[in-house]
């Protein structure tokens, strides 16, 4: 199963991007995680969407081709980071590549609120009439991991916190099988 990745953060020793890496390795057996690149996509454009630059072409093929989506996101100023919104508005307009794809979210922040506010916004966003992703129902399957300083291993840099990647077991179990259907 092909699961294209969004990081909505570019930083380097980003823990989004520990937990991606840790999801990779974690369900290889499982899941093949293909982490986008978003950084280099220009800001959207309406003028230039029918024959966009080879960046987004990349990224809209990437997303078509894939089985699902997880989308793994810190919180910016109580919402999404605005790299990830205009992946997700280039995403959204021409071949319209997330309408019905099974798309799972998830979100680390150090302090305490472990990017709800961020995962509220997306699922917003991921049901407006360009994009209509497929997701699972809220209760039970949002993965806001909180004091990312305590969960994540500085030396391997991957989330070691048991109880939260049991938690994380669980929600992928029931993703793949919401891809499946
Ligand atoms: C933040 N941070 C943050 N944290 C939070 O819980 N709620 C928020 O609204 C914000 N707002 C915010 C805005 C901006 C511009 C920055 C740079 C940071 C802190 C954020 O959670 C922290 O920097 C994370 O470590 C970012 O995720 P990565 O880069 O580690 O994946």
């Amino acid at each position: 199963m092909k699961i294209a990745v969004l990081i909505g953060s570019l930083r380097q020793g980003s823990y989004n991007l520990q937990l991606a890496h840790t999801m990779k390795e974690r369900y290889i057996n499982k899941m093949d995680l293909d982490i986008a690149e978003i950084r280099s996509l220009p800001f959207f454009d309406q003028d230039i969407e029918l024959n966009p630059p080879q960046a987004v072409k990349e990224l809209l093929g990437k997303v078509a081709r894939a089985d699902g989506v997880l989308i793994i996101t810190p919180e910016y100023n109580w919402s999404v980071p605005g790299v990830l919104k205009n992946a997700i508005d280039w995403l959204s307009r021409v071949d319209k590549v997330l309408i019905g794809k099974p798309v799972m979210t998830a979100g680390v922040s150090p302090g305490m609120m472990g990017t709800i506010r961020s995962q509220l916004h997306l699922r917003e966003i991921l049901a407006s009439p360009g994009i209509q992703a497929k997701l699972l129902p809220p209760a039970g399957n949002e993965i806001y991991i909180s004091s990312a300083g305590l969960k994540f291993d500085e030396t391997t840099s991957r989330l070691v916190d048991d109880s939260t990647l049991r938690f994380i077991d669980r929600v992928v179990d029931k993703f793949i099988e919401l891809t499946r259907q």
